[in-house]
């Protein structure tokens, strides 16, 4: 069986709701013809996730608000635990990412992309961005990107 890590930060609520949708998703996503489960999912907070759940992990997606126009903290914190662990070991395994922002949200995006790409994963899917206050619309994006990746890992097409 394939395994999603869904790792997450939040501050307050909002990116912490994204994740809910996203794993809601990826439990939908990972059904397989005969109603089983195909793929594991495994969400955990930043300050609760090591290198040893991204080397467990076929696949992850990462959530993180955007703070002074970058990462959160605490998903820099998780990314500079796990990389030297995982450097070489996770060579194209696929990616995705959600980011709870206030106005703009690609400081987040972009700082994210370029330290993952540094550990080889491979993206699969557009960023998630929800702005403001969360809309339904935002919360369908997510649970589609759960779903869409889950399916991807439980089909063997990443
Ligand atoms: C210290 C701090 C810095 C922030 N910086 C930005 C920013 O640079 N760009 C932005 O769009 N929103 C910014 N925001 C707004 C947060 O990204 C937004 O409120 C987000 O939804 C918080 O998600 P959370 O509830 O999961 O913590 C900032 C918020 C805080 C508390």
């Amino acid at each position: 069986m394939k395994t999603l890590l869904i790792v997450y930060h939040t501050g307050g609520v909002k990116t912490a709701t994204m994740a809910e949708a996203v794993e809601r998703g990826a439990m939908e996503g990972s059904r397989d013809a005969h109603g089983g489960t195909g793929v594991k999912v495994v969400v955990k907070r930043c300050a609760d996730a090591g290198p040893e759940d991204l080397l467990a992990a076929d696949g992850v997606i990462l959530g993180t608000p955007e703070n002074f126009g970058y990462m959160s903290g605490m998903m820099k914190d998780f990314l500079e635990r796990v990389f030297y662990a995982c450097e070489g070991k996770v060579n194209g395994r696929p990616y995705a990412l959600f980011v709870g922002a206030g106005q703009d949200g690609h400081g987040a995006v972009t700082s994210v992309e370029r330290i993952v790409t540094g550990l080889r994963l491979e993206k699969k899917a557009e960023p998630v961005i929800g702005l403001k206050e969360l809309t339904p619309e935002v919360l369908d994006q997510c649970e589609e990107l759960g779903a869409a990746f889950a399916a991807g890992l439980s089909m063997g097409v990443f």
